[in-house]
């Protein structure tokens, strides 16, 4: 490793857009794994060598959004939809709590109508019930009005995932039907809403997709720093066959294992240049990583991330919540996840915050 890139490793949040472009596309493996380290160095000092979880419940693949990417895209008629019961949602927040995961993501499809919106606030307030409180609860349930994502911060939610997917409007437009409902000014203010309402705010981008550079990606990070942004999930693009990028990828010939490999590596330069340069944010290694790899997820907090989200959905309803092929532990149920993910934090050499919240100590520093 070359004096050149030590002294690049280093510079931290002084980097500009070239230098982030520079991480972004090393190539020796020596240098990569030099870039991982100088990652997982500042993830030791700024939020420690512990992996917090978020128990993730898909409790509904219903979407009226058509996002050319994505598996459960409303127009995917080969889908059976599904709505998880109340009440299981429920069994399976108190679960949540009792195996000392600290924290739930619900997540499903995108809906906008009143009856959605009044389901998810009764919602919140009951699992905030759980354990006095003491479950840390994130949404993960598309773009509303400003009015709606107060609505359910007041009954209790207290971070909001929503994913800004390319921060290059250009790309966002490709990746999404031009029908007036997908919109990127749209999503960014919303992001900006759930700012102003005192939410912690996670987004992310898609990391790997067709007709994007590291320039792209680089302003996906600087997005990121100009949003303020608290916590980020973000992973490689991964083919889904029934979907049009899927198949325009597939057409062209991009899905190779080497390609595979390839959006693997960007996805884990990128949480560890976002490492370097946000330092005191969360960054979840996610499941998209394990698509792409057996090991995905514990390379991801090799390179820098400190969130891991178990599945929790039904064990039932898991093969219908496919955003993408070969996604991992659809067989499995929450128990095995559970132990899958416990050994996997091990085998790095982190341990597991259990029965915490793990806040990102940037939502406390921030102005
Ligand atoms: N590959 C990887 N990630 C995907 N998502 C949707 N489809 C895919 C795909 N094919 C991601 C999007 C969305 C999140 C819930 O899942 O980034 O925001
Ligand atoms: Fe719906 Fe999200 Fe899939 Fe888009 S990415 S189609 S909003 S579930």
């Amino acid at each position: 490793v070359s004096p050149a890139l030590r002294a690049l490793l280093a510079k931290g949040p002084a980097m500009d857009r070239k230098n982030l472009v520079t991480l972004l596309g090393l190539t020796d493996a020596d240098d990569r794994q030099a870039l991982y380290d100088a990652a997982y160095a500042v993830k030791a000092e700024t939020v420690g060598r512990v992996a917090y979880y978020r128990g993730l419940i898909e409790f509904s693949n219903r979407c009226i959004k058509n996002c050319r990417y994505c598996g459960i895209r409303r127009d995917n008629t080969e889908v059976e939809r599904f709505d998880t019961e109340r009440d299981d949602i429920l069994a399976m927040a108190r679960w949540t709590y009792e195996a000392g995961y600290g924290s739930l993501t619900l997540q499903s499809g995108e809906r906008q109508d009143e009856e959605f919106i009044s389901y998810i606030e009764d919602l919140v307030r009951d699992i905030k019930k759980i354990g006095n409180g003491g479950l840390g609860l994130t949404l993960c349930v598309g773009e509303q009005t400003e009015e709606t994502y107060r609505r359910w911060f007041a009954a209790g939610a207290h971070r909001y995932l929503l994913r800004i997917e390319t921060s290059n409007p250009a790309l966002y437009a490709r990746l999404h039907p031009q029908d007036g409902h997908h919109e990127w000014t749209v999503r960014r203010d919303c992001l900006r809403a759930l700012g102003r309402i005192g939410y912690q705010v996670g987004t992310g981008d898609m990391i790997g997709l067709p007709g994007q550079t590291l320039e792209n990606l680089a302003d996906d990070i600087l997005f990121y720093r100009d949003m303020n942004i608290d916590m980020i999930g973000m992973g490689p693009y991964v083919v889904h066959h029934q979907t049009p990028v899927g198949k325009e990828v597939l057409a062209a010939g991009r899905d190779s294992q080497e390609d595979k490999l390839h959006r693997l590596h960007l996805g884990l330069a990128m949480i560890a240049v976002t490492r370097l340069f946000l330092r005191d944010v969360n960054i979840a290694a996610t499941t998209a990583l394990q698509a792409l790899h057996p090991l995905g997820r514990e390379l991801g907090l090799r390179a820098g991330a400190n969130i891991l989200m178990p599945i929790v959905t039904l064990p039932q309803f898991r093969s219908q919540y496919l955003l993408y092929d070969n996604k991992p532990c659809v067989d499995e149920q929450a128990e095995q996840c559970r132990n899958c993910l416990s050994g996997r934090v091990a085998s790095v050499g982190d341990t597991v915050g259990l029965g915490q919240w793990g806040d990102a100590p940037h939502f406390f520093h921030k102005k």
